[in-house]
């Protein structure tokens, strides 16, 4: 028996002690920065001359670490690892593997705020941001151990006189992991685990943002005793290996989260069968998100400025579950939008390995000029109300935006922006305010900010996405709790961190036994 699953609570950064120990987490990884990483195929540890750079967003000159970087020789090599691993790893029973999970997150949640300081310099998270974040990940390593100890039981089937019917999951073989940046422990963490604990080796490829905290989930599985080959760690570039590793015909799945234009490439491509390949691969896709926020006549306007401030500006809106849409009923446009203003203007911004701030810098220059170009679609397309600043002198700041009077059909209202602008559109009645909702090509997260408990119960069936939230922010989905997935193309909905993301990775078998 294990205890039922409980989130990891959060840090709490008010309390002097806190805010101490993480400070002294932060000076402890200091010391650390700028050392080299390697390849890992089999165990064994490869340096390679090529290597991906990773310094602090916020704090452009500061080297994070080198990591070597995997060619499609490697990426072979660790094919062949990982089907050889996948022999020994498929017999270990549920509650082994579960085990394994187990202690990883004991030795995480012990070393928690060194984790998150890794978080902060590698991905230039704030504070609380690094904590959740690693909050998260020792939630999927907790819940999928339970997960797969439940569903190492099988399913009960019916049997007749004289048959007895059986009903398992088997794993299905090696797949690919290919997570983001911007839960650069969470998700590389989920989708990593997850797989794994269901008995299938993995090659997993980083992104090339974040590749040092990718390399410390390594060491701790390495510490907590999981077998060479079961996880490989294969960063590089997207360009040399991306294609690669999908299209490699020993590739069983491949588990994906990232930008839209990856995923779709990705879906695609993997339905090609090559010549010696058995099996149709499976492809997991989590992708983009224009999340938004609608604010009835009938809603408390504080909440609703308080979900729209934390929803589109925590981790500067780099979440693809972030509110960059705020659809209003014309009774309480100008109040929502004085308040999320007022509220706004108390945000601080600044390099969080220096400060407990709420926003630092965004990951990196193509984001920063993208965002900066968004800026000005958005000045030609509505009113700048906030912000609008950008700096990139020392990392890469912008400062929290707010853009009023959009057009539905603007492109700040339906592109994909990930940065910290939020756009303001007005609706006549509640009827509008959904159809705007609808509006996109995306269906991932969405609020409603409301009393009426008619329209509450209308969005619970016609507002199109795969999270949808009451009375709160649209960010923030906790494992166990809210399941994570969109519909439309945000993705595949595959609900990580719920009860049926495992049998992604599995494999059902029937056995029936005549007497
Ligand atoms: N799961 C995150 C959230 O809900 C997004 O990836 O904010």
């Amino acid at each position: 028996m294990v205890l039922p699953f409980k989130h990891e609570p959060f840090t709490d950064f008010n309390v002097d002690s806190n805010r101490r120990d993480f400070e002294e987490a932060l000076a402890l990884v200091k010391e650390h920065l700028g050392k080299e990483y390697p390849i890992v195929i089999n165990g064994e540890k490869i340096f390679t001359e090529d290597k991906l750079i990773s310094t602090n967003p916020a704090d452009k000159e500061q080297l994070i670490g080198k990591v070597s970087k995997a060619t499609k020789q490697h990426v072979d090599q660790a094919m062949d690892a990982a089907l050889e691993a996948f022999k020994t790893w498929r017999k270990w029973t549920a509650a082994e593997r579960a085990d394994l999970l187990f202690r990883t997150a004991a030795i995480i949640r012990r070393r928690k705020h060194e984790f998150s300081a890794w978080l902060v310099y590698d991905a230039g998270k704030p504070w609380d941001q690094a904590d959740g974040d690693i909050a998260e990940g020792i939630d999927f390593l907790e819940y999928y151990g339970r997960q797969m100890l439940e569903l190492g039981q099988g399913k009960v089937l019916n049997d007749r006189a004289n048959e007895h019917n059986a009903y398992f999951y088997q794993p299905m073989g090696p797949g690919v992991v290919i997570p983001p940046w911007n839960f650069a422990f969470a998700i590389v963490c989920g989708t990593t685990i997850a797989p794994v604990v269901a008995g299938n080796p993995v090659l997993l490829k980083p992104s090339e943002n974040t590749p040092v905290i990718a390399y410390k989930l390594i060491e701790v599985l390495e510490e907590a005793g999981l077998p060479k080959g079961v996880v490989n760690f294969i960063p590089g570039d997207p360009e040399e290996i991306g294609d690669y590793l999908v299209d490699h015909k020993e590739t069983r799945f491949i588990n994906f989260t990232g930008s839209r234009a990856t995923g779709t490439r990705i879906y695609e491509r993997a339905a090609k069968v090559y010549e010696g390949q058995q099996s149709l691969k499976r492809v997991i896709a989590e992708m983009g998100g224009k999340d938004t926020i609608i604010v009835d006549n009938d809603a408390d306007l504080n909440l609703a400025a308080e979900a729209i401030v934390h929803s589109s500006f925590g981790f500067s809106g780099q979440k693809c579950s972030a509110c960059s849409r705020a659809v209003i009923h014309q009774d309480v446009y100008d109040d929502v939008l004085e308040k999320v203003v007022v509220l706004t203007k108390q945000l601080t911004v600044g390099n969080p390995a220096n400060a407990n701030v709420y926003m630092g810098a965004v990951v990196n220059k193509k984001q920063f000029e993208k965002i900066r170009d968004y800026i000005a679609i958005g000045k030609e397309e509505g009113v700048l109300v906030h912000g609008g600043e950008t700096d990139d002198t020392n990392g890469y700041f912008v400062s929290p935006t707010i853009f009023k009077d959009l057009d539905p059909q603007a492109r700040i209202m339906q592109e994909e922006i990930f940065g910290p602008i939020v756009a303001f559109t007005k609706a006549a009645d509640f009827d509008e305010m959904l159809e705007i909702a609808n509006n996109t090509d995306y269906g991932l997260t969405g609020a409603v900010i409301s009393n009426n408990r008619a329209h509450l119960n209308r969005a619970r069936y016609d507002f199109n996405v795969g999270n949808l939230y009451f009375n709160r922010g649209c960010t923030a989905a906790i494992v166990g709790y809210q399941p994570f997935g969109g519909f439309k193309m945000s993705g595949t909905d595959s609900k990580a961190g719920g009860p049926d993301y495992l049998q992604h990775f599995l494999e059902a078998k029937v056995v029936s036994e005549s007497f």
